[in-house]
């Protein structure tokens, strides 16, 4: 696409539709072959992973169930403690179950770390994460995670289910937000 066909609040291109495609087909595969004795369950968080996660699921070769939670984060950018409750909860049992959680994006790793406790309490068989995008240099908290499709530079990005006030979510690769020309 050239710089012209770009939405306004698009800084520049960090990864392509086809860069994304590559990398999904990987990683479904290598979630298959290790989740393939297993019962996989696919565990969204909404709404940025939706996008992600649909990619994955349909590359993924094995049964797997999805379901989907949503939460409330009041952590912010300058890296204050984060407050996340849960805002939607799952609708089935994980108990026995071996639970990925999928992410949008981990950043600070305090979403992360809430998420796994209050998930790791109600008894799966196992608990791992795979998380679209890392951005591990603003880690604050150490979480595990198992699964990554890119490792990012410090940049606020939008696109495949990145919102930047509820928009971009839609684009389909992944940019460095534009903030003087954001909707
Ligand atoms: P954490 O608790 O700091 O790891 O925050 C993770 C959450 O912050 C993600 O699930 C996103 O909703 C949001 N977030 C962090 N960085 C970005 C970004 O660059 N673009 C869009 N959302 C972001
Ligand atoms: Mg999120």
């Amino acid at each position: 696409m050239s710089p012209s066909e770009l939405p306004a609040g698009v800084e520049r291109v960090l990864f392509t539709q086809e860069q994304i495609e590559a990398r999904i087909c990987e990683l479904a595969a290598q979630i298959s072959e290790h989740y393939k004795d297993k019962n996989l369950k696919l565990i969204g968080v909404l709404k940025g992973s939706v996008f992600f996660l649909a990619e994955l699921a349909r590359r993924i070769r094995i049964p797997v169930k999805v379901d989907f939670l949503a939460i409330s984060s009041f952590s912010n950018r300058s890296g204050a403690p984060g407050l996340v409750r849960i805002a939607k909860d799952l609708d089935d049992s994980i108990e026995g179950e071996d639970v990925l959680l999928i992410e949008d994006i981990v950043d600070t790793g305090f979403t992360l770390r809430y998420l796994l406790q209050t998930l790791s309490s109600r008894g799966p068989n196992s608990l791992a994460v795979c998380t679209f995008l890392d951005r591990t240099s603003r880690r604050i908290v150490q979480v595990p995670v198992e699964y990554r499709c890119f490792e990012i530079p410090d940049h606020f990005v939008i696109g495949f289910g990145l919102d930047y006030n509820q928009l971009y979510r839609n684009l389909n690769y992944v940019a460095v937000l534009n903030p003087d020309r954001a909707g």
